[in-house]
């Protein structure tokens, strides 16, 4: 598709002033694609989704309606940024789906991380076309797709791993940043007013935290992973380390140890750290975090999350071990 092809010609944005540029000509294409209809967005609060988003609310305002599914596998904050910087600070017009329960209990006792992965995308575009299928007068669907989802795939963003929506609910693609690479929609989502803790956070897998919580996911787990992963943001943000470290998470295997505390034997979950600098995520060498800082943020997981009585640092560069534990 000649539209789907980047022209040779367009220049690399990679200014403020090309990113305005660049909001002025999507905001009347927009315009003149949708008209006075309604367009559809699921909007997940990574980049893409949020990019698309915010040029939406700009170019059609309570036109865009955006369904924001937490499946419960999102870190600490994420449901509530999504909320507050959408509905709150740019008057979109979003659904928030509490879907948590649903897909828990779907994933309960499933330890495949293949079959998991298929859940969580399947429970997503049931959730999403329920959604869908409550509004009236809907004839398009926004999605943010990038240009390197056009050059590695068939040009459909492949987030979930399972197919899109049905026959009958097939509507007109609207995707204003498809010809955009990854630092340019950075650029956008900054020129847009998105804030950086959105528009510049390290990549997160489409199933979240269903693939750092390992073997069949439980609620105290889930939490664990959740809690430790915010206090492993929290102090390389502190420490000089965010925007400088490629992506960093905590994972939780499903192995508890014999440990100690006041006294107290105990038998807990541990955790992993990961933190990884890469180019390209084909391979990866692993973070050499100081020690002293390593150690603060053992004790602050062993003291905070519930739970867990152990944290590992993986010092396994790709390959051999993938970035992801899953
Ligand atoms: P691995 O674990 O294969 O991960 O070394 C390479 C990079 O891909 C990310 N990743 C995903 N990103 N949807 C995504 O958008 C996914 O399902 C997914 N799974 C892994 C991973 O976080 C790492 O950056």
């Amino acid at each position: 598709m000649a539209d789907n092809k980047r022209p040779e010609t367009m220049e690399r944005i990679t200014t403020p002033q090309l990113a305005e540029a660049f909001i002025d000509q999507q905001v009347a294409a927009i315009q003149k694609q949708v008209g006075s209809k309604k367009v559809l967005l699921a909007l997940s609060g990574g980049v893409d989704s949020s990019v698309v988003a915010a040029l939406l609310i700009k170019a059609i305002g309570q036109q865009l309606v955006c369904v924001h599914v937490n499946h419960g596998l999102l870190r600490k904050g994420e449901p509530e940024q999504v909320v507050e910087v959408f509905r709150n600070q740019m008057n979109a017009n979003l659904i928030y789906v509490d879907a948590v329960d649903r897909f828990l209990d779907k994933l309960a006792g499933v330890d495949n991380p293949e079959t998991k992965r298929k859940i969580i995308g399947a429970e997503f575009i049931r959730v999403f076309e329920e959604e869908a299928r409550k509004l009236e007068g809907i004839e398009f669907l926004a999605q943010g797709t990038i240009y390197p989802d056009i050059l590695e795939s068939d040009g459909v963003k492949a987030h979930h791993n399972v197919g899109g929506l049905p026959e009958d609910l097939q509507f007109e693609l609207v995707e204003p940043v498809k010809l955009l690479f990854k630092d340019e929609v950075r650029v956008v989502g900054k020129a847009l007013g998105l804030p950086d803790s959105m528009v510049f956070r390290q990549p997160f897998p489409g199933p979240g935290l269903g693939v750092r919580c390992l073997g069949a996911i439980t609620r105290d787990r889930l939490e664990a992973v959740r809690e430790s992963d915010a206090i492993l943001r929290e102090e390389f943000a502190k420490n000089g380390l965010e925007g400088k470290v490629w992506q960093y998470f905590t994972a939780i295997p499903d192995l508890k140890s014999v440990g100690i505390r006041e006294g107290k034997r105990t038998d807990q979950w541990c955790v992993i750290i990961r933190a990884v600098n890469t180019t390209d995520a084909m391979t990866a060498t692993v973070e050499p975090i100081p020690f002293p800082l390593l150690q603060h943020i053992t004790a602050r997981i062993t003291a905070e999350v519930e739970g867990v009585n152990r944290v590992l640092y993986d010092l396994t560069p790709k390959p051999t071990g993938t970035i992801e534990w899953e």
